[in-house]
């Protein structure tokens, strides 16, 4: 059955249905102040309002806008009639919103006068729906979207949001502040890209610059920072064919934060904090008087590598006016101490935010670009960097090279891969000398790191943010900002620190004795070849307790393994362990417990595969995502975990999913890549066909694994069994084949069929096969696919074809069988009552 066609129809004979609930507008329904559309998962509202302040004339001002439905403050994050509110209404001249036979919205007054409309063309009988990420979107009945807000976006940029850096036709978007806070129309401030260049983005005031990211070095994922204790906030610029935009989501999707133009002209991240029912900032720019456009005046640069980050002079400068400097008057920035001439050399600066007002050369290599600068006598300095790795059309090269004055030059903190060498011309160096350093040195930068991910990149961002952390702090240490770059975050532990230093706490043998009743098998929950798993009441708290059996081949080394990774590990979609016991040949972890237990059991029961709705299940492969991301590339470790797979998936009480289990996770060093393996541990249909073969193993080995598991929850069918699934050997190369027909969507479990969203059953079986294509490198990496995850993006790659192996055969069969029994019962998860 057409998949609409049953959407459909389920609207139309069970109202209220579970997939049409009151998120969106239909031709021929209006939308009146004081009714609400609120978005499928509760998180916004669009309707009318009033701003809290409108002090300034009739203070019955009304707009249409969307806010956060969940957050008692009332806080607007789009706006549609920003220059033109309805004025002066009173209850039988209200204005209203309607949907119209061409697809349009249109707001319009009492009178007919239209106050706002989309300008969508052409007939369709679309509905306008409010997604739960605060977007509205008017669909076609296919599905496609015709006019979203996130495309039209006020003051407030949400996580999935893009922000156009250079598109095929449409030019460089923009956010822009409110005029005053009870005023949603359109202020001075605005922050997007530069649109001469579309390589930097910019918060400007008015026409004039306030502060500016330095100019796009080629990173693409991997921007990273923590915004608190619990979130992370990953910032992307992402290229594609048709377009270039910078995107950024949060590690906990519930969290409630946006990123926003203020109307006194700052750019902020604020969280909302339940605590304290109120937003609080967490990160704010520019932070320093020194990162503001051009404060250290011409040929000066912003030192942030220091406590309170200063002006000082560029190489071969001095100040313009020693007594001004002195004082802190910066403006008349520095000088040249000597002339120039034309044969002297450059110094390379590496580490730096580019200097303004560059000239883009096009198509030339790194020697090219040196030559360039060096053969034009006026030429002051050039930077050079390589976007091939992430712009896939057009010119990757990116020569910049200088004339006259430096301006809005800024030293960063660590040198990230957001920075750029500076080759400065510098009156008495040596070219030739200078040019192989400089090479050297440029290379290494331009090189766009994207898996250290450790690294922050959108760097202005980023220093101030640490900057900001740091004022908070109020500088407590002078090395507040070496330790910060270098260890990155609280709830990680640098790296080669001796496991004593970890706070686990260390129970007493007699203390687990006594709450499990000698280990009583009334406690028991789980049993395998490693030991058995007990339910237990610790210090107050319902634990789960593993006993590793005194044979098991886990040994004291691999216990330790595991001990000291899981304990290095937090992360909400981890499962955390809460403390341990060795006591003679006793080896004891203490986990949290997790009532719903594990992923497999339920969703492999047919009678209790119904409470994993698809909101369910998306919201568990998106879970799991950030979590084997963190795993892979922010917990500067690389971890591989090598045995995901559902039975690996616990759930909490809110269904929300934790891996389990990294015995098996190996520290990788930071050059390595892969490695070898004589003994191959994992789950056979879920393993990577190279590490099942070969023993190879590497983070694309878990991505294959995430394929397998985002199939079986969108399916509902268990990887392989030893029958055949629907004529297919096994369930990647079954779901490859209906992908291959056109017949995605049939893909989809029967029992999440009126839980809807094509979109997304779509979006997650594209990225499973991504992940499970047969050759590692074809596989995306977590980044990657968290971004896709939680931005819907309509532009992956076609997927290869899967990997596969013993197919048919009986023997691979029974290994997988014996593998199976094994490895599960490293798991808290093989629990009673299947
Ligand atoms: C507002 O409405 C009242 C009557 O409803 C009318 O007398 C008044 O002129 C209107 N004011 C404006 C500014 O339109
Ligand atoms: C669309 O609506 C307009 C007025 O609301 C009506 O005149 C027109 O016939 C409608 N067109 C279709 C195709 O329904
Ligand atoms: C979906 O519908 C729109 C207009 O209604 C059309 O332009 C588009 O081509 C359709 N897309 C698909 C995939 O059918
Ligand atoms: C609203 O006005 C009150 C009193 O004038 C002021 O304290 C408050 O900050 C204002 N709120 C906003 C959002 O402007
Ligand atoms: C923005 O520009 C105006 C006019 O030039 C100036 O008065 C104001 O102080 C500026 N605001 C900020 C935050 O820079
Ligand atoms: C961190 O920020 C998020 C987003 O505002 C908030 O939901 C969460 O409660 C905060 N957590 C802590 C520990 O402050
Ligand atoms: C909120 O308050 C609770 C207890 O009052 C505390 O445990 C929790 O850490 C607080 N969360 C944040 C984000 O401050
Ligand atoms: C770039 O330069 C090379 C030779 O230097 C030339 O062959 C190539 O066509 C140029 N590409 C573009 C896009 O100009
Ligand atoms: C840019 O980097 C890619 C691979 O990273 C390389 O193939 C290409 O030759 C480089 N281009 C230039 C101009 O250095
Ligand atoms: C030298 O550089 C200046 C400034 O970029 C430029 O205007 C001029 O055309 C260049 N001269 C030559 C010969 O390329």
């Amino acid at each position: 059955m057409d998949w609409s066609a049953a959407v459909l129809l389920v609207l139309v004979l069970l109202p209220p249905p579970p997939c049409a609930p009151d998120d969106r507008l239909v031709v021929g329904k209006t939308l009146s102040p004081g009714a609400t559309i609120v978005s499928d998962g509760g998180g916004f509202a669009l309707g009318f309002f009033s701003p809290a302040n409108s002090t300034s004339s009739p203070a019955n001002k009304l707009y249409l806008g969307i806010w956060y439905a969940d957050v008692p403050t009332l806080t607007v994050v789009w706006v549609a009639n920003r220059g033109t509110p309805a004025t002066n209404t009173t209850s039988s001249t209200a204005p209203t919103l309607s949907l119209t036979n061409t697809s349009n919205l249109v707001l319009s007054d009492a009178s007919g006068v239209v106050l706002w409309t989309t300008d969508v063309t052409g007939y369709s009988p679309a509905a306008a729906v409010l997604l739960d990420t605060g977007n509205l979107v008017i669909r076609s009945p296919n599905g496609t979207a015709l006019w979203q807000s996130f495309e039209h976006p006020a003051d407030s940029f949400l996580p999935g949001m893009r922000i156009g850096i250079a598109y095929g036709a449409r030019a460089g978007e923009r956010l822009v502040s409110w005029k005053a806070p009870g005023d949603p129309s359109p202020g001075r401030f605005a922050y997007g890209v530069d649109p001469d260049t579309a390589l930097q983005l910019f918060l400007w005031n008015g026409t004039r610059p306030l502060m500016r990211d330095g100019p796009w070095t080629g990173y693409s994922v991997a921007s990273r920072y923590q915004a608190n204790a619990s979130v992370f906030v990953y910032q992307a610029i992402v290229s594609t064919d048709q377009e270039i935009y910078l995107t950024y989501s949060l590690s906990d999707a519930a969290a409630r934060a946006r990123l926003v133009v203020t109307a006194s002209g700052h750019y902020q991240l604020q969280g909302w904090n339940a605590n304290s029912s109120a937003w609080a900032v967490l990160g704010d720019w520019p932070t320093w008087e020194c990162n503001r456009y051009g404060h250290c005046g011409p040929n000066g640069y912003c030192d942030n590598t220091v406590d309170a980050p200063t002006c000082r002079c560029l190489d071969g400068f001095e100040p313009a006016d020693a007594e001004a400097w002195a004082g802190g008057a910066f403006s008349r920035g520095c000088r040249r101490k000597e002339a120039l001439r034309c044969a002297d050399g450059f110094l390379p600066l590496p580490g730096m935010k580019s200097p303004d007002k560059f000239v883009r050369v096009a198509n030339r290599t790194l020697e090219e670009c040196a030559a360039e600068c060096s053969s034009n006598c006026s030429c002051v300095a050039y930077a050079y960097a390589n976007l091939s790795t992430t712009r896939t059309a057009g010119d990757a090269t990116r020569c910049l090279v200088w004339a006259g004055d430096l301006i809005d030059t800024e030293k960063i903190i660590g040198g990230g891969v957001g920075s750029d060498t500076l080759h400065l011309r510098l009156a008495g160096s040596d070219a030739a000398v200078q040019g192989v350093r400089g090479k050297s040195n440029a290379l290494r930068i331009a090189l766009p790191t994207v898996l250290t991910s450790a690294i922050l990149i959108i760097t202005g961002i980023f220093l101030a943010w640490f900057k900001f952390n740091g004022k908070r702090r109020d500088n407590k240490k002078g090395n507040t900002q070496i330790s910060l770059v270098s260890t990155s975050t609280s709830d990680e532990l640098p790296e080669g620190s001796p496991a004593q230093d970890f706070e686990l706490p260390f129970i007493k043998f007699e203390d687990i004795e006594a709450a499990t009743h000698n280990f009583s098998e009334a406690y028991k929950i789980g049993q395998g070849g490693f030991g058995k798993v007990y339910k237990a009441i610790l210090g107050g708290q319902e634990v789960a307790i593993k006993r590793l059996s005194k044979d098991s081949e886990q040994g004291t080394e691999e216990f330790r393994n595991e001990v000291i990774l899981i304990a290095k590990l937090q992360h909400r979609n981890l499962v955390r362990l809460l403390g341990c016991s060795v006591e003679g040949a006793e080896k004891i972890l203490i986990y949290e417990y997790l009532p719903n237990r594990s992923l497999d059991a339920i969703l492999f029961d047919s009678s209790r595969k119904m409470s994993l709705d698809w909101p369910t299940r998306f919201n568990i492969i998106k879970g799991v995502a950030r979590g084997l991301l963190y795993l892979h590339q922010d917990s500067r470790l690389t971890i591989v975990h090598r045995d995901l797979k559902a039975a690996n998936v616990l759930l909490d009480a809110e269904m929300k999913p934790k891996i389990a289990d990294f015995g098996m996770a190996r520290i990788f060093n930071d050059n390595q890549k892969n490695a070898n393996t004589r003994r191959v541990v994992g789950t056979y249909g879920y393993m990577a066909p190279e590490y099942a073969m070969e023993g190879v193993f590497s983070m694309k080995s878990d991505v294959y694994s995430f394929g397998v598991l985002i199939l079986e929850l969108v399916t509902g069918i268990r990887r392989s069994s030893l029958n055949k699934i629907k004529g297919f050997p096994n369930l990647t190369i079954y779901a490859w084949n209906m992908w291959k027909d056109g017949k995605g969507k049939d893909l989809a479990d029967p029992s999440i069929m009126d839980t809807c969203s094509l979109d997304e059953v779509l979006l997650c079986s594209h990225m499973a096969l991504l992940c499970a294509q047969e050759n590692p490198d074809d596989r995306p990496l977590m980044s990657s696919v968290v971004l896709a995850l939680e931005n819907g993006s309509a532009t992956l790659p076609t997927p290869n074809n899967p990997g596969h192996y013993g197919q048919g055969s009986g023997d691979k069969e029974q290994i997988r069988d014996r593998t199976d029994a094994s490895m599960n019962s490293l798991t808290l998860t093989n629990i009673e009552g299947r």
